[in-house]
């Protein structure tokens, strides 16, 4: 069993970034033309996907983007992007606590074992779990209730999450046979980007 004290600062928090030509790739295929997108990035680190838009020069309604660690989301707040809004909070607290819905979520989410939650972590991300009316165990991973809960931050007419997920973290056993390639699948509304 892997103690807490045992992992790294990094692997805690789950901050493995995103490579710039992903991050580009997946705000084409989000945005695709449109021009009045609420953007969401859960869990934004230094901010790759606000640099990537930026330099995209695409048009977009807003972008709000999530970031736990407060001096990584400082690093994010400091790109100047048009009509941006960087909180530094848990991703499930605010999940659970905006009203805000949006067209497109993008992002790498963390990889962190729930067992490295912290109480209060916990308990954010089982309500979203119950929002959802699904069920979730303690070897549930982060990446989980992130993915769940961007799909509870959508619109009422649809949106699409384009996220990066690692192999060697992530398994969709029943949805794909995906191995060291790129997958897109899309189910209902909610496509999903697979990279290992
Ligand atoms: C895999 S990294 C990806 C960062 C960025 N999205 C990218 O694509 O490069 C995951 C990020 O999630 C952040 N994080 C961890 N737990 C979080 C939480 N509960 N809410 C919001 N962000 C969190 C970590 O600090 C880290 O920056």
């Amino acid at each position: 069993m892997k103690l807490i004290e045992n992992a790294t600062a990094e692997k805690l928090r789950g901050g493995f970034y995103t490579p710039e030509p992903i991050a580009e790739f997946i705000l084409r295929w989000g945005i695709n033309g449109s021009t009045d997108f609420d953007i969401l990035e859960p869990s934004c680190g230094d901010g790759v996907f606000l640099e990537q838009l930026r330099d995209l020069k695409a048009k977009y309604n807003s972008i709000t983007a999530i970031e736990f660690d407060e001096v990584e989301a400082k690093k994010a707040d400091k790109i100047e992007l048009e009509n941006k809004q960087v909180i530094n909070d848990d991703f499930h607290t605010y999940c659970n606590n905006t009203e805000k819905r949006f067209d497109l979520v993008v992002g790498n989410p963390p990889y962190i074992r729930f067992q490295f939650f912290d109480r209060n972590q916990q308990a954010e991300a089982g309500d979203i779990f119950i929002r959802a009316g699904l069920k979730y165990s303690k070897l549930t991973n982060a990446w989980v209730s992130f993915v769940v809960g961007s799909s509870l931050l959508l619109k009422d007419n649809g949106g699409k999450i384009g996220s990066f997920y690692q192999q060697r973290f992530c398994r969709f056993p029943l949805l794909c046979n995906c191995e060291n390639s790129l997958h897109i699948f899309t189910i209902k509304s909610i496509s999903f980007l697979l990279k290992s």
